[in-house]
């Protein structure tokens, strides 16, 4: 059955969230790529998917960049089955040692990766309301993890990570009584998305397929884990 999708940060090309907006366009749904800013990294798949694909502009670090994203997509979808918050930000000093790093970054990677996903969540409610089972992957990272932590660094993206873990449980909790609605929180790998990543095993392409019908199987799951891994199995909180 075509499904209309929402994944918000897709304006980078060798990134997860571009690559999970072709994944979903290949299967024949409707998509709305969400971007920060303009960009012409779609004009090729516009020209391929010109019914399927819209490039809509929305900030998830601003609250009326995304209510006036949900204005341009619910003028053109009476409902949404899927949102992917994807988008993410680190602090600049993101690699620093946790004595170094400054904590002033940290309520910017809050605001961006755990705020922004409720942001989104909040304003799409009344289009995932109307989908007969909808599903919203927040798209994690074992650095939010708590019980699995080791590292000394990256403080920033983890602390905002084990946020957003936070928000997929209490809108799950929220979510108890509405049958159509489902949320989990996905570690979703270590992928080569970008120079940093040279040396990571996943492609996002490839990769993006795997978690797409990861996401399929798990969409009517409301008794199963919330977070999850990429091969599907349960992740300390
Ligand atoms: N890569 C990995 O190995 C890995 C591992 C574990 C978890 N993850 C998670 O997987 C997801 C995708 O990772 P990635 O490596 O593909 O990410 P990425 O290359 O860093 O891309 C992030 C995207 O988010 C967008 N973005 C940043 N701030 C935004 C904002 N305020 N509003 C809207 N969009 C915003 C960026 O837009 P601009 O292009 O405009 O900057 C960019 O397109 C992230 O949630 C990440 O934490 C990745």
């Amino acid at each position: 059955m075509m499904q209309n999708v929402l994944i918000t940060g897709t304006g980078r090309p060798q990134a997860l969230g571009h690559n999970l907006v072709r994944r979903y366009l290949e299967q024949g749904d409707r998509v709305f790529a969400c971007v920060r800013g303009e960009t012409d990294a779609f004009d090729a798949l516009l020209r391929e998917y010109p019914e399927q694909l819209s490039v809509v502009v929305m900030d998830v670090g601003s609250t009326p960049s995304v209510r006036d994203a949900f204005g341009q997509v619910s003028a053109k979808a009476d409902h949404l089955d899927t949102i992917i918050n994807n988008a993410v930000t680190t602090a600049p000093d993101c690699q620093s040692h946790v004595m170094e790093a400054d904590p002033d970054y940290f309520a910017r990677s809050v605001n961006v990766d755990a705020a922004g996903p409720l942001r989104v969540i909040q304003a799409f409610y009344p289009l995932l309301k109307k989908s007969e089972a909808a599903l919203v992957v927040n798209i994690s990272s074992e650095a939010g993890s708590i019980g699995a932590c080791y590292r000394t660094n990256m403080t920033d993206y983890a602390v905002a990570k084990a946020a957003l873990n936070m928000v997929t449980k209490t809108v799950f909790n929220a979510w108890k009584g509405e049958d159509n609605l489902n949320i989990l929180c996905v570690h979703p790998g270590w992928m080569r998305t970008n120079e940093g990543n040279r040396e990571a095993p996943l492609i996002p392409y490839d990769h993006a397929e795997t978690l797409r019908r990861l996401f399929e199987a798990r969409r009517r799951v409301k008794d199963g884990d919330l977070f999850i891994t990429y091969a599907g199995e349960a992740y300390p909180w």
